[in-house]
């Protein structure tokens, strides 16, 4: 069933109505395509292109049709050719007529564009909620675990931080992931409706009317891009796989600290699986899931900016695709960050362990440099110094702060009493810009 034919006269081949057909994925636009429609005929008659009446009876349908979709009564499937066409079919067969003036003045080019903008705002609103939940999540756990553990690079223990440091870290880039998606919510707030196919209509529509109705700030400037601009999807796909890609670098921590080798942490077993044939395992799935999931976040853009990459103006088909791609990537994203709220706001912190890890690795190491830096000794020669205490301690099994003080002088004469209070490890915390760590 078609909204066109009367310049066709054969009839399409199965092949081709199927291959065409969109309605098995964008029916998940009914809603905004409802309210956009509404917002439409709103529009025609406050500008004299349908009467009142004509208004009345179009808006009653499509409000029934929503009624009746949302309540089950109705169901999106048939041979539609998309979620338009079903929908303004149903109206034709509910009201008669009159409900072939719905598409006056309107093309399923600016229909579909302004039904994809304001499901994605949407999608991007509640992904900025998401993000501001997973936020607050990781503040407490910070909080509720102010101990010192191992910071690394190289995945070397480097410097003593504290937990709670550590996982602040990934508030600042989920931080940064909000302000983007705010930013793209800003970017995309401007309505196509009115743009028709391509070049306007020879209606005096009223497209201010139409952007307010639909809560946008302002319609588009121009036509051809209005139809054919998919920015904004890449745009939420963009920062989304930034997103993700955070999520996978705590996931990986998250599998690590939880493995015996790190055992930092303990994954509640919520969010937790087990082995079919290892009975003692417990396995960190949700984490490698995320971990897992970021690749088809990634494919999801990727997808897309391949589709759009030689598209030249105004719409074309090609554009269809961009939806599955779109639907994916946002409720991946979404799923993987309440997964994570989950999963921290029941993560234990082993702080025994954490501390006994920061023992083990001459974490004081660089601060006993600054040390002999504060007796006068320049920081490259301080640096060699402290390193052939570190090979001495390695072959004797010990900390430098377990030599004793005639040891640490055969190194250096500068060496006295006060060093082991400096290169103690909670207090390396408390000394210069260090303190930010603590605070
Ligand atoms: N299903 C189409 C899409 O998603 C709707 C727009 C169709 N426009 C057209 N000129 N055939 O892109």
């Amino acid at each position: 069933m078609k909204l066109w034919g009367g310049r066709f006269k054969d009839k399409e081949s199965k092949l081709m109505e199927d291959f065409n057909s969109s309605l098995s994925f964008d029916k998940e636009l009914y809603e905004y395509d409802i309210k956009g429609s509404i917002a439409h005929v709103k529009m025609l008659a406050k500008c004299n292109i349908l009467t009142e009446c004509e208004r009345d009876k179009i808006i009653d349908g499509l409000e029934s049709i929503l009624k009746d979709i949302n309540e089950g009564q109705l169901l999106i499937e048939g041979d539609y050719e998309d979620i338009h066409s079903f929908v303004e079919m149903n109206l034709i067969s509910r009201i008669g007529d009159v409900g072939k003036k719905l598409h006056t003045a309107r093309s399923r080019n600016d229909q579909v564009a302004v039904d994809f903008r304001l499901y994605a705002k949407d999608r991007a609103k509640e992904i900025i909620e998401e993000i501001e939940d997973l936020m607050n999540v990781i503040v407490k756990l910070g909080e509720e675990n102010n101990v010192i553990m191992p910071g690394y690079t190289h995945l070397q223990r480097a410097q003593v931080v504290t937990f709670k440091y550590h996982i602040m870290a990934y508030h600042s880039m989920l931080l940064r992931d909000k302000k983007r998606m705010i930013n793209a919510l800003d970017i995309m707030d401007e309505s196509p409706l009115g743009c028709c196919a391509l070049a306007g209509t020879t209606y005096d529509t009223d497209r201010n009317f139409t952007a307010k109705e639909l809560g946008f700030k302002k319609p588009v400037d121009n036509f051809l891009d209005g139809v054919s601009d998919r920015d904004f999807a890449l745009e939420v796909l963009g920062a989304s796989s930034i997103i993700m890609m955070h999520l996978s670098r705590l996931s990986e921590e998250i599998i690590l600290w939880s493995s015996k080798e790190f055992d930092f942490v303990l994954i509640s077993d919520e969010f937790s699986t087990g082995s079919s044939i290892m009975p003692q395992k417990k396995n960190p799935d949700a984490a490698e899931l995320v971990r897992g999931k970021t690749g088809r976040v990634y494919g999801d853009l990727i997808a897309l900016l391949t589709t759009m990459k030689g598209i030249p103006l105004a719409y074309n088909k090609d554009m269809q695709e961009d939806k599955e791609r779109f639907f994916d990537g946002v409720n991946t994203v979404l799923s993987c960050l309440k997964i994570m709220k989950g999963m921290l706001s029941t993560l234990k912190v082993k702080s025994e362990n954490t501390k006994k890890a920061v023992k083990k690795g001459f974490l004081n190491a660089t601060e006993g440099a600054d040390y002999l830096v504060t007796k006068g000794i320049p920081f490259r020669d301080a640096h060699r110094i402290i390193g052939e205490i570190v090979l001495h301690c390695e072959g004797a099994g010990k900390g430098i702060e377990e030599l004793s003080l005639e040891e640490l002088q055969k190194f250096s004469p500068v060496f006295i009493e006060d060093v082991y209070e400096f290169i103690d490890y909670e207090n390396t915390l408390n000394r210069g810009i260090k303190k930010e760590i603590i605070k």
